[in-house]
């Protein structure tokens, strides 16, 4: 059967999303036998291990048999498998079919069994990388939030996986990717182009923005450029020799400044640049970001990742999302638990489309439609209010150092911040 043929059978129209994409190569592997993931001791184990409780056991139980009996079923969910899981290289399925035709309300369910099936290839990355199992196990939560913090709020409760979330779980079969407390880190070095310096005296550290970026007359990057007007803003160059670095200054609290300035090396240490090792954080939905839970995860990301790879000299912690734009200390009250975690961090503009990361807040592609958007919570409520209002919506990025995690809760960056240091003068 081809991708077509299969889709036709299931009541679907011809060449949605991207079903086809590597379609003969997953079906010249098709297995005679029953499929792994569908074999109730297997999906039962797994759920298990991801912290479902067994009332999931009823729709898992009920698709399984449907895909084992309807051959065209089956074949896509094979394909939805190898495509996730086991194809040599990542093959990201997008715009897939919701399955209502043959699979009723429970269309969400094929993904989600589907999905499960990560919980060995976790196992499998993490014995490889000398990872506990216990880690392992503790990474794999993750399949059930996407389930009941995404899906199951866009869908009346029932429970199933959204796609851009499905393609996410390869991740931790592949890298060195692990949930410790409320937040996850990935090793990787930093693909980012900023420059941090610490004062060799006092400790102070300061962000050179990365050379050739355009920032607008606030301090901020757009990625479009009818955002900025003309004559207005600067571009920034950057340079470090043996001796110096000069650059643009970042402020802490997220903006770019109009401030060249020059750090000598001997007073100044540069302790992260691009191309360094650090922890990539990602932050799994679930509240609770409060600043015990952030300072406790982090400290055990340090730790974990000094025991498990201690040949990676990492010295931070970096991320970017909307929940590190400065904006939400406008929007949200000051002992928001978002606006605590905000003030601990070095904050760094990025460039910003207008909508970046709502859909983690309104699940909702594109640009928010105020008709539609949920207005259930009160971070919504207040996100909503601000771009109704004419807001322009930004993300933003964050840095922490390892060695100012010590400090965790006496804002070490902003405290007595100012763009004329005294360790600036030179
Ligand atoms: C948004 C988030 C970081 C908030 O953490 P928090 O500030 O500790 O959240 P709290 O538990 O204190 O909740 C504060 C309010 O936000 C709401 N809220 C929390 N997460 C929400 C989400 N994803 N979407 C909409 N509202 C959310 C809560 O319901 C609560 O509203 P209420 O006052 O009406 O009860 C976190 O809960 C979350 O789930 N984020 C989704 C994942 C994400 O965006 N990751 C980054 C990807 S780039």
């Amino acid at each position: 059967m081809t991708a077509n043929d299969v889709l036709h059978a299931l009541g679907e129209a011809a060449d949605t999303g991207n079903v086809i994409q590597s379609w003969n190569d997953s079906q010249a592997l098709l297995p005679k036998g029953p499929l792994a993931p569908l074999r109730e001791a297997n999906w039962r184990a797994w759920r298990e291990v991801c912290t479902f409780g067994d009332e999931v056991d009823g729709p898992l139980a009920r698709t399984a048999a449907k895909i084992a009996g309807n051959e065209a079923l089956r074949r896509l969910f094979w394909h939805l498998y190898w495509r996730l899981l086991l194809s040599p290289t990542a093959q990201p399925i997008a715009d897939w079919p919701k399955l209502e035709k043959v699979l009723g309300e429970e269309g969400g369910v094929f993904y989600l069994l589907a999905a499960l099936a990560v919980v060995p290839r976790i196992e499998a990355n993490y014995a490889r990388l000398g990872f506990p199992l216990a880690n392992a196990h503790f990474t794999c939560q993750q399949v059930r939030h996407f389930c009941d913090d995404n899906y199951r709020r866009g869908n009346q409760g029932r429970i199933g996986l959204y796609d851009s979330n499905i393609n996410w779980l390869r991740n931790y079969t592949e890298r060195r990717y692990v949930r410790l407390g409320r937040l996850e880190y990935w090793l990787d070095p930093t693909p980012q182009n900023y420059t941090v310096f610490r004062h060799r005296r006092t400790g102070r550290v300061v962000a050179l923005a990365a050379p050739g970026q355009r920032f607008d007359a606030d301090g901020y990057l757009h990625t479009d450029s009818a955002r900025y007007r003309e004559g207005e803003g600067w571009t920034t160059t950057f340079a470090l020799d043996e001796t110096s670095a000069t650059g643009y200054l970042l402020d802490p609290r997220g903006m770019g400044l109009d401030r060249q300035v020059t750090l000598s090396l001997a007073d100044w240490e540069c302790v992260l640049k691009k191309g360094d090792p650090v922890l990539q954080m990602h932050i799994p939905s679930g509240g609770g970001m409060g600043p015990e839970a952030c300072r406790d995860s982090l400290l055990e990301a340090r730790d974990f990742f000094r025991q498990y790879c201690p040949n990676e000299p990492v010295r931070a912690v970096t991320c970017a999302s909307w929940i590190f734009s400065n904006l939400l200390e406008t929007i949200l009250p000051e002992d928001a638990n978002l606006n605590c975690f905000l003030r601990e961090l070095y904050l760094e503009p990025r460039p910003a489309s207008g909508n970046d990361g709502l859909w983690f807040v309104f699940l909702q592609r594109g640009p928010i439609d105020f008709a539609t958007a949920p207005r259930e919570t009160s971070l919504q409520r207040r996100i909503l209010a601000f771009l109704e209002a004419g807001g322009h919506w930004r993300h933003g990025g964050m840095f922490i150092l390892f060695d100012d995690l010590d400090r965790y809760g006496s804002q070490v960056y902003r405290g007595g911040w100012s763009p004329d240091l005294p360790e600036l003068r030179g």
